[in-house]
């Protein structure tokens, strides 16, 4: 049997980290790190990016960046030629974006690009996944929302079609690619103190919305571990599913919210 030292240990593994720049994603690539998997971090912001991979090259590992936006199938496909796809071990669809808009206002070109970063991006990267990693297998670590089974905060209809299909989409292939050496879970982040989190709070209290803002308490008083989660809290679960200590867990939903779910 492994101990759990060599359970946790990713050395001579490579990982994609999309989002890697902030947040979630950066906290993500910092435990991966240290668990001694080697990175391919992509994101649109630059500077910041190259900031996250020079503290990710401290833990020595290997270390490579490609800055672009996810919303065209092209440039991911582009992206997985460059890379050579064929020694990427592991694939965390992390980027998302979160913007509030009215039912009301939606129109086809708003809702669309929602679409294309937060789930047709997720899409492709699996594709590609599965396109080059045929015949070696390899782990996947989806980002969902808790948003998605319980919709809780006004004008975020197009975020939540987004996550439920994030939901739907890693169920649907873990049915298909299960067998032929694949795992793949979806993370349900609740109210994580992020930067994208802090920016849309700003939003909102400048807007001065009162029902948003109302919205915000009540999520705060609704969830049993009192308080928001850190990205580093989700990036645990992260790196746990992607190690051997989660052989067993494929196709799985796994809300890390403080208990917001349950209550
Ligand atoms: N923070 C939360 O409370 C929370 C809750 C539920 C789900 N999530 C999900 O977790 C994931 C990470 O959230 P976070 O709070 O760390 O977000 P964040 O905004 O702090 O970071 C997201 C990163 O994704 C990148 N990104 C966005 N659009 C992109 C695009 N088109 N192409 C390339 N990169 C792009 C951004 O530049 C940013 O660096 C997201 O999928 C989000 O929906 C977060």
């Amino acid at each position: 049997m492994k101990t759990i030292g060599e359970l946790i240990n990713l050395k001579g593994k490579t990982a994609i980290v999309t989002g890697a720049a902030n947040g979630i994603g950066k906290a993500i690539v910092a435990r991966l790190a240290e668990a001694g998997c080697n990175l391919v971090l992509t994101d649109m912001a630059d500077k910041r990016l190259n900031n996250v991979a020079r503290l990710a090259r401290e833990r020595d590992v290997e270390v490579e960046c490609y800055t672009f936006d996810l919303s065209e199938k092209e440039d991911i496909d582009d992206f997985w030629g460059k890379i050579d796809g064929k020694g990427i071990d592991i694939l965390i669809n992390n980027a998302g974006i979160y913007p509030f808009k009215n039912f009301m206002t939606l129109d086809y070109a708003y809702i669309d690009q929602v679409m294309k970063v937060n789930l047709y991006s997720v899409l492709w990267m699996c594709q590609n996944m599965f396109r080059y990693r045929k015949n070696r297998g390899g782990v996947i670590v989806n980002f969902g929302s808790i948003e998605a089974l319980l919709p809780f905060k006004a004008d975020l209809t197009q975020y939540s079609l987004g996550k439920i299909g994030v939901i739907a989409l890693t169920r649907d292939l873990a049915r298909e690619y299960g067998g032929k050496g694949f795992r793949i879970n979806t993370v349900l982040p609740g109210g994580i103190n992020s930067n994208g989190t802090r920016t849309a709070a700003k939003t909102v209290l400048k807007k001065f919305k009162v029902g948003l803002i109302s919205d915000a308490y009540n999520f705060m008083q609704r969830i049993p571990a009192g308080r928001l989660g850190k990205p580093d809290e989700v990036a645990c679960v992260a790196l746990m599913l992607c190690s051997g200590m989660a052989s067993y867990m494929h196709g799985a939903m796994i809300p890390v919210d403080g208990g917001f779910l349950s209550a």
